[in-house]
């Protein structure tokens, strides 16, 4: 069920962390697959075996000459993961710049649009669209809010392109990471963040993630559409016990 031999993919952002990890999954599990990136790609795709292609996604014409790319060089295509995406931590809202509202916005929002708008006339019915929100989109850390905003309004734009794409049976589906030890990643913070709000006690490595987007590619999701999927160690659970030790004294609820 989770064999993608003879699909052909397209992931943006795949040079580095998370896509780079989905890519190598994908490969693996015997995809063909092509890596699109603002940074010249071709010594990752050398090393995993993926066709480069260069791409800022946040221009609607990369995005869409990107997509023919791919088609010319592996067919029409059965997945198209919209992952890249630029972190941000801002000023609070009374004092958002507008420079870095548009740079966010323009990549982590419009770039996914692009991708959504496009991806349909290169790829073949039955294919799968997985879009990389984040827990931003539903945990609020102040200072998030051009970040958060954007990854809120992928998970709309997904529900919408389900939607309408559900008569070619183009499936269209977000994975929600929490913090992930990548470039953009964790740093001190989010590890420990992530030691202290979540049930699994730890940061993500990107292989703690990579395994749910190879499950929405497949065949093992096939009755899933429009749905945004938590990958979080548990941060939505409610507080740990450490959590409630270092608030209350004690590590349960107060009776
Ligand atoms: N790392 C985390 O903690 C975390 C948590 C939740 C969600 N995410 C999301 O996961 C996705 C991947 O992030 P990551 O952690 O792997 O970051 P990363 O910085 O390691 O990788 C991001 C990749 O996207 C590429 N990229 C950046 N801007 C681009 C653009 N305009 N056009 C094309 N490519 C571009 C980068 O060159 C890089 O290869 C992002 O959408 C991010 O918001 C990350």
């Amino acid at each position: 069920m989770f064999n993608l031999k003879n699909k052909k993919a397209y992931i943006t952002g795949g040079s580095g962390g998370i896509g780079r990890a989905v890519a190598e999954l994908m490969i693996a599990n015997g995809a063909q697959v092509a890596i699109a990136d603002i940074n010249d790609p071709s010594t990752v795709a050398a090393e995993i075996g993926a066709i480069p292609l260069q791409c800022d996604v946040a221009d609607e014409s990369n995005v869409q000459r990107s997509l023919a790319d791919a088609e010319k060089a592996l067919g029409k295509l059965d997945i198209v993961v919209l992952n890249a995406g630029i972190g941000d931590v801002g000023p609070e809202i009374g004092e958002l710049d507008q420079s870095l509202l548009e740079r966010v916005t323009r990549i982590n929002y419009w770039g996914v649009l692009y991708g959504m708008k496009h991806a349909p006339t290169v790829m073949a019915d039955g294919g799968s669209i997985i879009c990389t929100s984040s827990m931003a989109a539903f945990i609020n850390l102040p200072g998030g809010a051009a970040y958060s905003a954007s990854k809120r309004a992928i998970i709309s734009l997904a529900e919408m392109a389900a939607l309408e794409l559900g008569h070619r049976n183009i499936r269209v589906n977000c994975v929600c990471p929490g913090y992930t030890d990548t470039a953009m990643g964790s740093g001190d913070e989010g590890r420990k963040i992530c030691e202290a709000f979540t049930a699994l006690g730890r940061v993500a490595n990107v292989d703690d993630i990579s395994g749910v987007f190879l499950f929405l590619a497949s065949d093992a999701s096939r009755y899933m559409t429009g749905q945004a999927l938590k990958v979080d160690g548990g941060w939505v659970c409610g507080p740990t016990t450490n959590l409630l030790e270092m608030v209350t004294g004690a590590a349960h609820s107060p009776s």
